[in-house]
C-alpha cells in the first residue's frame, strides 16, 4: 500500500490589512483587549465583489501546483475545505476546479464543512484515497472569506474580532519513502454542541425554531414560508454566534487528547516533534497546548497575530509560511491539531518532504 506525502504548498493572503484600531470605528473594541483576549494584532480582508474564497483558493492552489512540478491537468482529485463558501451550492470544489481550467480532465471535486478541523480532515480523506491507489494528485484547499458574513456591530464584536480570510493549498502524492510521509490522521466529532460555534441561519429548520412565533416570527409550519426574514436580519440571526468561554474550555482538553492519541498510535513522544503547527484558533489555546506539550516556542508556529483565524486555511497557511521561514527541513515530524465548530477535531503526524 501507498503512503502520501505532501508534494507542494501555497498560500494566499489578501493585500487589505485590518488592524484592530480600524476595527474601533465599527465596534466597541480596543486594541488592547483584543491582543489579550486573542493575540491577534491585525487580520487581512478580501476586497469584496473582487474577490471570493474561491479566488483565493486558485491563487493558493497555483503556488501548491508550481512548488509539487507538476500541471494543474495532472490534478485527479480536489478537496475544498471552507465555512464560508461562494454559493449556498454548489460547493467551492466546482468553482474552484472551473477557476483553475482543469474541467473537461478526470479530476472530481468534494467539498467539506468541518470548519476549523476542515484541513486536517481533508488530510485524512486525502491519505485514504492515496493509500488506496485511487488517486496520485490531490489539490488539498483550506480558504475562508469570514469578512463577507460578520456582524460589525457591539453585537458581534467577541466574534468579529478573531476572524481574517486567506487560503492555504497543498498537493499529495503517493510515496514509498515513510520518512516523508504522513504517518497517521485522527479525525473526532460531537454534534451535542453543534449550535455553541455556529451561523444557523438560513438553514432548513426555517430559520428559526420552534415556538419562535412568540417572538414575532411567522409561524414554521406554513408551506413555503420564506427562509430570511427582515426580523432575522434585525435581530442579527444571520451571523456566527459563539460560546467562547465553552470552545475554550473544549478545545483545550481536545487539542492535547488528539496529539496524544496520534504520537501513541506510531509510538512517539511529544518531544520527538520538531515542528508543532496548531489551527490558529486563539493564541492562548495554542499557548496552552504547547505548555502542555512542553514544546519550546523554536519547535511552534503561530501567525494569528498577523492574520487572526482564518479557519480552515489557518494550518497550511501556517505550514506554508513555516516553510518558507526555513523552520522547517526536509524529514522534519510535524504535527497538526485543530478544534473547531461543530464539535469536531482532529490530528495529523507526517514527515515533511520538500526541500
Ligand atoms: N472588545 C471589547 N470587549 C469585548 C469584546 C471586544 N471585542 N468582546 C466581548 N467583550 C466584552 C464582553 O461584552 C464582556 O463584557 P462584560 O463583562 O461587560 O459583559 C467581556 O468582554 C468579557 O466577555 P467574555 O465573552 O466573557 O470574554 P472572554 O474572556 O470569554 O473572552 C473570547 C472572549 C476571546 C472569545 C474567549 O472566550 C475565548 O478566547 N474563547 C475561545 C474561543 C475561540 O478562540 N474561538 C476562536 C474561533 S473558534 C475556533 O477556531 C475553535
Amino acid at each position: 500500500m501507498f503512503k502520501s506525502k505532501i508534494a507542494g504548498i501555497g498560500k494566499y493572503l489578501p493585500g487589505n490589512v485590518v488592524t484592530n484600531e480600524m476595527l474601533t470605528q465599527y465596534m466597541d473594541t480596543t486594541d488592547e483587549w483584543i491582543q489579550e483576549r486573542t493575540g491577534i494584532k491585525e487580520r487581512r480582508y478580501a476586497t469584496k465583489h473582487e474577490e471570493t474564497t474561491t479566488t483565493m483558493a486558485a491563487e493558493a492552489s497555483k503556488m501548491a501546483i508550481e512548488s509539487a512540478g507538476i500541471n494543474k491537468e495532472d490534478i485527479d482529485f480536489i478537496i475544498f475545505a471552507t465555512l464560508s463558501p461562494d454559493y449556498y451550492f454548489p460547493g467551492c470544489g466546482v468553482l474552484l476546479q472551473r477557476e483553475l481550467g482543469i474541467t473537461g480532465t478526470e479530476c472530481a471535486a468534494l467539498d467539506i464543512r468541518n470548519q476549523c478541523s476542515g484541513f486536517v480532515y481533508g488530510l485524512s480523506v486525502a491519505d485514504q484515497f492515496i493509500k488506496t491507489g485511487m488517486y496520485k494528485n490531490i489539490l488539498l484547499v483550506g480558504a475562508e472569506m469570514h469578512s463577507m458574513g460578520l456582524d460589525f456591530s457591539n453585537n458581534g464584536r467577541s466574534v468579529t474580532v478573531i476572524f481574517g480570510d486567506g487560503a492555504g493549498a497543498v498537493i499529495l502524492q503517493p510515496t514509498e519513502d515513510q520518512g516523508q510521509s504522513i504517518l497517521t490522521t485522527h479525525i473526532h466529532s460531537d454534534g451535542t454542541y453543534a449550535e455553541e460555534l455556529a451561523l444557523i441561519n438560513p438553514g432548513t429548520h426555517g430559520g428559526h425554531f420552534a415556538g419562535m412565533e412568540q417572538f414575532g416570527y411567522p409561524d414554521s409550519s406554513i408551506p413555503g414560508e420564506i427562509f430570511v426574514t427582515q426580523k432575522m436580519m434585525d435581530d442579527g440571526l444571520l451571523y456566527p454566534n459563539m460560546n467562547g468561554q465553552l470552545v475554550f474550555k473544549t478545545a483545550v482538553t481536545k487539542f492535547p487528547e488528539v496529539i496524544k492519541q496520534a504520537l501513541t498510535k506510531v509510538g512517539k513522544t511529544a518531544d520527538q516533534i520538531d515542528m508543532f503547527i496548531p489551527h490558529q484558533a486563539n493564541l492562548r489555546i495554542s499557548g496552552f497546548v504547547q505548555k502542555m506539550l512542553g514544546l519550546p516556542d523554536e519547535k511552534v508556529h503561530n501567525n494569528i497575530q498577523k492574520y487572526g483565524n482564518t479557519t480552515s486555511a489557518s494550518i497550511p497557511i501556517a505550514l506554508c509560511e513555516a516553510w518558507e521561514e526555513g523552520k522547517i527541513k526536509k524529514g522534519d515530524l510535524v504535527c497538526h491539531a485543530a478544534f473547531g465548530s461543530g464539535f469536531t477535531w482532529g490530528s495529523v503526524l507526517f514527515h515533511w518532504a520538500l526541500d
